[in-house]
């Protein structure tokens, strides 16, 4: 089929698109056709007793363990939850560099049953615990409120998708499926959820540039006022979210990965678990029921919105258990001596405190500087498209209600996050009794504050962190922001 699309004019290849992404989801969808209701709640009910039984021992093995770190640390990075930045600048710099795992986001890098390392992150739903030693794996993610998580979902897709224009110049009516053969995409197409959403906008893109330079133009709205409804360049906002590919993999994502029933899932009934609920949402609750569970069963929940915040409370929290780590980062790192001074620790440990959140910051900046420039020239290439803050709020109110009411069961899991977030935050500061106002950062290193000289961590965490993220010399196109 491949070498008849070009010769086809785009509107005709725009039809025959359509066809064939509607065929593939008329087939998926078969399996769960009108009549099917009562085999559906069979599937979704017969899957939460076995996950309700697994779940509930998560819980239990909580409450006796309490916020005991485990031998593995995994975190649950939810695409466009700020993850990566938790990750990268928080998570992994408690842990020296031979205990972290190598980097499974495409696939298990590690044997999982017997890891030699001690933290790892991945986009996989949680099914992939399964694969692992549950009584010895603590589990940590991080949610963010739907409607921004969708937003973005749909921004990075586009920006993605543009970045393949670059390729382009010069050689319109090409198949832009050829450009996906470059091994130097594969890692961000190797990764799910982009490597189903990139090659979905990147050839939505293309064809409407086609359109554009041969003179068609399909579907230019009347009111193409916002970058988030220039048809003429790229999906609108609007289309994207009613599209089956983001029934798929976008709405209630964050429910359907804690849950362990993404279409990446490790579990096999997963996708007709998963179809069902989107077919029948009346069936979603015990999803969410499970989901909610998990959460609870979590050593840590935070939220994208506090992320620094729900930093500072992390390592409060486990303060005890990550000091003797920090101690020997700081030695990995500084190969300073520790010395105890006794009085004037205090006033070290608040430079400390200081020191390892300008660490933290100006990590997270890097991050988000060369996110945003490599945002900014990927966007240069579908004029005047942009995508801000400011941008968003003319987003129409009934495109906001739509992506909220698609996505009710992630509302609803994120309030249950909120909710376990202010329970911990409490718990914290019970343990921490604030005595300097707010400042949960400072709090959050005096409680870790067992035998630390605090000015050489400061150091160590300075320079160390430096080192990680100073020159990353990967090509731009293939690191996912
Ligand atoms: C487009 O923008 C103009 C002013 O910026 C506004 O008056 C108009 O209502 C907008 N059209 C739609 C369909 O949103
Ligand atoms: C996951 O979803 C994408 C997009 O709809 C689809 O192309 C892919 O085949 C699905 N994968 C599985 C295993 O169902
Ligand atoms: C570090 O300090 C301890 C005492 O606090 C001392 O015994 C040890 O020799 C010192 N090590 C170095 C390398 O200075």
């Amino acid at each position: 089929m491949a070498p008849l699309l070009p010769l086809l004019p785009p509107p005709l290849l725009h039809i025959l698109w359509l066809t064939v992404c509607f065929a593939g989801a008329a087939h998926i969808a078969h399996a769960v056709a009108s009549d099917e209701y009562l085999p559906c709640e069979a599937a979704v009910h017969s899957w939460a007793i076995k996950e309700t039984e697994i779940v509930d021992r998560e819980v239990q093995l909580k409450s006796a363990d309490g916020l005991q770190l485990r031998d593995l640390l995994f975190f649950l990075h939810i695409p466009r939850t700020g993850g990566r930045t938790y990750h990268q600048c928080f998570l992994k710099q408690l842990f020296l560099s031979e205990e972290r795992c190598r980097i499974s986001y495409d696939k298990l890098r590690f044997d999982p049953s017997q890891p030699s390392c001690k933290i790892f992150s991945t986009h996989d739903d949680f099914s992939i615990m399964h694969k692992l030693d549950q009584s010895s794996t603590s589990a940590v993610t991080n949610l963010r409120h739907p409607l921004d998580r969708v937003l973005s979902t749909y921004e990075f897709s586009v920006e993605v998708a543009a970045r393949f224009l670059r390729f382009k110049k010069g050689f319109p009516g090409q198949n832009p499926f050829l450009h996906t053969k470059s091994t130097h995409l594969v890692s961000t197409l190797s990764i799910w959820p982009w490597k189903y959403l990139v090659p979905f906008m990147q050839r939505d893109i293309f064809m409407r540039r086609d359109a554009r330079l041969e003179g068609h133009v399909i579907h230019m709205a009347p009111s193409a006022n916002t970058s988030y409804d220039a048809a003429s360049i790229v999906m609108s906002l609007l289309e994207f979210i009613h599209h089956p590919v983001a029934h798929e993999l976008v709405h209630n994502g964050a429910m359907f990965q804690v849950a362990g029933l993404t279409n990446n899932s490790f579990i096999k009934e997963a996708g007709l678990v998963h179809k069902c609920v989107e077919r029948y949402p009346q069936l979603g609750h015990q999803v969410l029921h499970v989901a909610k569970r998990r959460l609870d069963g979590m050593l840590y929940v935070g939220l994208t919105e506090k992320q620094q915040e729900s930093a500072s409370i992390f390592l409060g929290l486990m303060g005890d258990q990550v000091s003797g780590r920090l101690e020997a980062l700081q030695q990995e790192s500084g190969k300073q001596n520790v010395s105890a001074p006794g009085q004037r620790k205090t006033v070290q440990l608040q430079d400390a405190a200081q020191s390892l959140w300008m660490a933290y910051n100006s990590c997270t900046r890097n991050l988000q500087d060369s996110c945003s420039s490599r945002r900014a020239a990927a966007l240069q290439l579908i004029p005047p498209i942009i995508f801000s803050k400011e941008e968003r709020k003319l987003i129409p109110d009934a495109v906001v209600e739509d992506i909220l009411s698609l996505n009710s069961l992630d509302l609803e899991l994120y309030e249950h996050a909120e909710m376990l977030y202010a329970k911990q935050k409490q718990l914290f500061l019970s343990l921490n009794q604030p005595q300097v106002g707010d400042d949960l950062e400072l709090l959050a290193l005096l409680s870790i504050s067992v035998g630390i000289s605090g000015g050489t961590l400061a150091i160590g965490l300075v320079l160390w962190t430096r080192k990680r993220v100073g020159k990353e010399r990967t090509p731009v196109w293939r690191r996912v922001c």
